[in-house]
């Protein structure tokens, strides 16, 4: 198997990496990734070259993209702009790499007859109240309210169009807020951990009543693998691990397990149109596919995500201070 991940130098896709490097010793990988301020070659250590090769590009290059996908026989596609903050700020990056760059790929494996995974999220479906009993499902309508959200929206309705229109061998997944190491410091989890570190305050949207359903990144990992491998073409699974808090019951874990006391935070401009909640229902992946999560014990894996940012201060001091100078101009 010769397979593309793109966005593999990022959060998530480079931990795809490393666990299919581990998993399926048998394939070779190339990573295609222009590098932004979110991607990262140390996400990637300890890979042998001679099964992993990094092509530093952009999805949106046609020719690039045309001639990677020729010679492989899959693309699973993280590469995006993920930061919801980021997309309120300046949305034209979001509507380039999310949309025109999906589109790029899509025309590249219709071409080529090649195997496509689109990675997606839980936020096209917009959000929940805080008391509804539902969660989203596969057929929950599509809802999304920021230009990120709504910007994989978009991407995810190309996918599903040119598997219908033009019977490309797709599969989609739309997967709820991951956690672990390797997350940039912009996202909730590291910020909080790294302003602890560096002697700030922790920065609250809101009123922190806001609902998020979070997953280890490595379950998202295999459950990519999972449908990759199994799934059936043209469908959409969501990706969850039953792991729903609110963020000020996030923060003050953090809080705790970082020995300071609840008082520790700042409240801050909140995100303008914050979504409320977010929850999965991943009944189908797990009948279909036979998949679970690992990391169900959320409190031991903050702790552990805890404990890497504190000895890794090497790998998230360089992007902190720009990160911080972003929030104060936002307020936040
Ligand atoms: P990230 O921002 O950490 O990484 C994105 C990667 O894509 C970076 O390495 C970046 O350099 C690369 N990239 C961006 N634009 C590119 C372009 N034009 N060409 C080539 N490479 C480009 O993001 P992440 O959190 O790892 O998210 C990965 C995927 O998973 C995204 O599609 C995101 O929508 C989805 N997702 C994320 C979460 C989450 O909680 N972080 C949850 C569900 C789904
Ligand atoms: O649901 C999946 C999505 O999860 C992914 O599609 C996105 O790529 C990913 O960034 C994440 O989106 P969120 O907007 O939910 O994640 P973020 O870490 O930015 O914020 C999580 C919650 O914490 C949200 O309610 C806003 C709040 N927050 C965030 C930051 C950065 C704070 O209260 N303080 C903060 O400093």
């Amino acid at each position: 198997m010769r397979i593309i991940v793109t966005g593999g130098a990022g959060f998530i896709g480079s931990n795809f990496v490393q666990y299919i490097y581990k998993e399926r010793p048998d394939w070779q990988i190339t990573i295609l990734d222009v590098l932004t301020y979110a991607g990262n070659k140390s996400n990637l250590p300890g890979l042998d070259e001679s099964r992993v090769k990094l092509i530093v590009g952009n999805i949106c290059d046609e020719e690039l993209v045309d001639s990677l996908v020729k010679d492989h026989d899959a693309v699973v596609h993280f590469a995006a702009e993920s930061h919801n903050d980021n997309s309120l700020d300046n949305p034209r990056p979001f509507l380039d790499t999310n949309i025109v760059g999906t589109y790029t790929i899509l025309e590249a494996v219709r071409k080529h007859k090649k195997r496509l995974h689109h990675i997606s999220t839980d936020e096209v479906y917009g959000d929940l109240e805080l008391d509804d009993p539902a969660k989203f499902t596969e057929s929950t309508p599509y809802n999304p309210s920021s230009p990120y959200s709504s910007t994989k929206a978009g991407s995810d309705l190309l996918v599903r169009a040119w598997v219908r229109s033009f019977d490309v061998r797709a599969t989609l997944s739309n997967c709820s807020n991951n956690y672990g190491p390797y997350q940039h410091v912009e996202k909730m989890i590291p910020r909080q951990i790294t302003n602890i570190i560096s002697g700030e305050k922790l920065k609250l949207y809101g009123s922190g009543e806001n609902v998020r359903d979070w997953i280890h990144t490595e379950d998202h990992s295999s459950a990519v693998l999972a449908i990759l491998e199994h799934g059936k073409i043209g469908e959409t699974y969501m990706i969850g691990a039953n792991g729903e808090k609110n963020n000020l019951e996030v923060f003050n874990l953090i809080l705790k397990f970082m020995g300071k006391d609840t008082g520790w935070l700042e409240h801050v401009n909140d995100r303008p149109g914050h979504d409320m909640r977010y929850a999965i229902d991943a009944s189908k992946i797990q009948k279909e596919l036979g998949w679970t999560p690992k990391y169900t014990d959320f409190e031991a894996g903050l702790k552990d995500t805890i404990q890497w940012y504190t000895e890794n201060e090497d790998w998230w001091r360089p992007q902190k201070e720009a990160t911080e100078a972003k929030y104060k101009e936002l307020g936040r």
